[in-house]
């Protein structure tokens, strides 16, 4: 099939990718010359593994980028894959999406055959009514069910798997309304995909299609946060809550996965999927007690993990190492990283961060450039009087000897990542 991916950003780049690999000819537009140039070029615009072997595969042959949006034209469908960033107050901004789809709509306003418009970012159910139909069919000239039809496809890719989770992934939803025309091409077009890993493919109405996306993501990060705030209870209980959770999670109604308890989660997604669902359901009059305690939960953890250093050590005055800055491992991404507000706590108790991540120093260096960066962690660590560790990169699991060289050697672990030992005071937030 001949498909067009309207945005270039992280989700638009891994789909055009994959989607040439799997035999389709993607032409992927955006306005961002850089980046145009680069994929033609052969080149990812973002670090995904794996992701530059497949454009440097398919780049000028069946990839190519333009920042043309007419390129529409001589595909049968097009996926819009723009940014929906948020408002202060948690809902999202859907002026870029809208903008896309009028792009979209004028370059289809002389055509007669139809096309389809696959929304792939994520979107609230009334978005796609209120802004996005409207958007199209004031540019196109013509009403939906005429020449276009639109459809949402939500992704579930996860930062430093996106190309394994879209070749292999957990489920595929096809959210579509109308006469058939919109299931029959998304059918066609993930069809070698499903031929070769069979995944579970859920078709689906658009609006339930934009919902599953919020809920999948507001119950993986309602888990954590449940997992959070039992792993709070069993540290005043003086239990190890990662025990409790491998006993839990051995039921398979509760599942292993995502029961890590520590100092909350981050990211591109959860932070701002959680904020716009709530917001969603609120202006829709219901209040959220669940996604409300999810969210509280999170923001609540730094806080609890700073409390434990202060019960070892008055930090006023005093250097503390911070131990990860990306909002996981594999990334330098600090959208939603729970140090945010571990160093802003530290800097309110007038401490003197010394803050070390292996890939992440240059992106919090922009939010946080008063703070000291160390270029290792045992050079964080030399001197200070105490150290949080908030992501669990591998290489802080190997660190040792490193905290003998701490002036107070007090160790708050947010991610169960340091091995316990003599000679450190050590706590984990949650065992
Ligand atoms: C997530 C979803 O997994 C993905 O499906 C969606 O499309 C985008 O959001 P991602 O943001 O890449 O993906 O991160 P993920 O690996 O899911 O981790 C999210 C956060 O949760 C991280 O901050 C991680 O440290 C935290 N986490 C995860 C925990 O604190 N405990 C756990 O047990 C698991």
């Amino acid at each position: 099939m001949n498909v067009s991916v309207v945005g270039t950003g992280y989700v638009g780049t891994t789909l055009s990718a994959c989607l040439a690999e799997l035999g389709h000819q993607v032409t992927a537009i955006d306005v961002d010359e850089t980046t145009v140039e680069r994929l033609n070029d052969g080149g990812a615009p973002i670090h995904e593994p794996g992701l530059d072997e497949l454009v440097s595969a398919h780049a000028g042959n069946r990839l190519r980028a333009s920042t043309d949006h007419a390129a529409v034209v001589d595909t049968d469908l097009t996926f819009l894959a723009v940014g929906t960033p948020a408002n202060a107050d948690g809902s999202i901004d859907a002026s870029i999406l809208r903008a896309a789809a009028e792009d979209v709509g004028a370059a289809i306003a002389d055509e007669t055959d139809y096309h389809l418009v696959v929304v792939k970012s994520t979107v609230l159910p009334d978005v796609i009514e209120s802004q996005i139909l409207p958007a199209i069919e004031a540019a196109a000239g013509t009403s939906e069910g005429e020449t276009f039809g639109v459809a949402v496809n939500p992704e579930f890719l996860r930062e430093g798997t996106a190309v394994e989770d879209f070749t292999d992934p957990d489920k595929i939803v096809l959210g579509t309304d109308g006469d058939g025309r919109a299931l029959d091409l998304l059918r066609e077009l993930y069809r070698p995909l499903i031929e070769e890993t069979d995944p579970p493919v859920v078709e689906t109405g658009r609006r339930e299609a934009a919902t599953i996306k919020y809920a999948n993501n507001t119950f993986l990060a309602a888990k954590i946060s449940l997992i959070n705030d039992l792993g709070n209870v069993c540290k005043e209980f003086g239990v190890d809550a990662y025990e409790v959770a491998d006993a839990i999670g051995l039921d398979d109604r509760i599942g292993e996965r995502f029961l890590r308890s520590g100092v909350g989660w981050g990211g591109s997604c959860f932070p701002k999927d959680t904020a716009a669902l709530r917001a969603a359901a609120e202006s829709a009059g219901y209040d959220p007690l669940m996604v409300d305690a999810t969210i509280e939960i999170n923001e609540r953890q730094p806080e609890r993990l700073l409390e434990l250093l202060d019960s070892h050590v008055d930090v006023e005055g005093k250097e503390i190492a911070v131990l990860g800055l990306a909002f996981k491992p594999g990334t330098d991404d600090i959208r939603g990283s729970r140090a945010k507000p571990v160093i802003e706590g530290l800097l309110d108790r007038g401490a003197e961060v010394v803050a070390y991540d292996p890939r992440a120093v240059g992106e919090m260096a922009e939010a946080f450039p008063d703070i000291e960066y160390a270029d290792s962690a045992a050079d964080a660590l030399a001197d200070a009087h105490g150290a949080a560790i908030v992501t669990d990169w591998a290489e802080f699991a190997d660190l040792n000897a490193e905290f003998d060289a701490m002036a107070d050697p007090v160790v708050v672990d947010g991610r169960r990542i340091i091995t316990r030992r003599e000679g450190i005071t050590y706590e984990g937030l949650t065992w």
